[in-house]
C-alpha cells in the first residue's frame, strides 16, 4: 500500500468488551469472546500488513478484582484461545510470547503458555505478545529485585546499569519497544500497560468497542501513524 509506513510494533489496549455486551445485551461473558474474536481478525490483519510484533492486553494485574465469575471465564476463554494456537501452529509463522507474572496464573493456563511458547520459538514471522497478569509496576519491580539480586551476589555494580541494561530485565527482553499504541472505547489512559516501553510510543485513540474494531479502523490507525512525524525528543 502506497505511503503507509507500518509500525514495526503495534501494542494495542482492548477496551470496551463489557459496554460492547451490555449494549447489546447480552452478557459481559459474550462481550469478551466478542473480544477474542475480534483479536483473531486483527492479528490476522496485522500479520498480512507485515507488522513484525503485536503487544495486546489481556489481562492485568488489576483484573482479579473484577467478580469471580468474569475471572473464571476470561482464564477459560484464553485457555480456548491458547488451545486453538497450539493446534493451528502449523499453519502459520506467529512466534507467541507472554508477558506478565506468569506464575500466578493458574497451573492449566501456565502449561499451555509454555507449550505453545515452546512449540513456535523458533518461528520468524509476526511475534504475537499477549500480555496477561501483566502490570507495569508488577513487572518493573519484578526487574529492579532481580537487579538488586544480582549486585547483592556481586554479579555487577548498580554503576554498570545503564538504560539497555535495565531493560534487559524486563519481561519484554530483546523486544523494540512499541512504535504505535492504539486504545480502543474512548478511554485516554495506559492502564499500566509498558510503562517503560512507551516512552516515545505514538498513541492513537478510537471511540470504537473492542470487538467491532476492524481491519479498516486498523489500517486508519497505521495511515494515522504514518502522518506523525516521530522526533524522540530532537527538533
Ligand atoms: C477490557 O474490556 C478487556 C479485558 C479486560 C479483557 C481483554 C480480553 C479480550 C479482548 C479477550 C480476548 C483476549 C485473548 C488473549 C483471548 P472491558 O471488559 O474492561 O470493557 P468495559 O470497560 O466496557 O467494561
Amino acid at each position: 500500500m502506497e505511503n503507509l509506513n507500518v509500525p514495526q510494533h503495534i501494542a494495542i489496549i482492548m477496551d470496551g468488551n463489557g459496554r460492547w455486551a451490555k449494549n447489546k445485551n447480552l452478557s459481559v461473558k459474550l462481550g469478551h469472546k466478542a473480544g477474542a474474536d475480534a483479536l483473531k481478525k486483527i492479528s490476522r490483519t496485522a500479520y498480512d500488513l507485515g507488522v513484525k510484533y503485536l503487544s495486546v492486553y489481556a489481562f492485568s494485574t488489576e483484573n482479579w478484582k473484577r467478580s469471580d465469575s468474569e475471572v473464571k471465564d476470561l482464564m477459560q476463554l484464553f485457555s480456548n484461545y491458547f488451545d486453538a494456537l497450539t493446534k493451528n501452529c502449523g499453519k502459520n509463522d506467529l512466534k507467541v510470547k507472554c508477558i506478565g507474572n506468569i506464575f500466578g496464573l493458574p497451573e492449566d493456563l501456565q502449561k499451555k503458555i509454555s507449550k505453545i511458547e515452546e512449540m513456535t520459538k523458533d518461528k520468524d514471522g509476526m511475534n504475537f505478545i499477549i500480555a496477561i497478569n501483566y502490570g507495569a509496576h508488577d513487572e518493573i519491580l519484578r526487574a529492579v529485585k532481580n537487579i538488586c539480586n544480582q549486585v547483592l551476589t556481586n554479579k555487577f555494580l548498580p554503576s554498570q546499569l545503564t538504560e539497555d541494561f535495565f531493560a534487559s530485565f524486563l519481561d519484554t527482553k530483546n523486544i523494540p519497544n512499541p512504535d504505535l499504541l492504539i486504545r480502543t472505547a474512548g478511554e485516554m489512559r495506559l492502564s499500566n500497560f509498558l510503562l517503560w516501553q512507551l516512552a516515545y510510543s505514538e498513541f492513537y485513540f478510537s471511540d470504537k468497542f473492542w470487538p467491532d474494531f476492524s481491519e479498516q479502523d486498523l489500517l486508519d490507525a497505521i495511515k494515522n501513524f504514518s502522518a506523525r512525524k516521530r522526533r524522540f525528543g530532537t527538533r
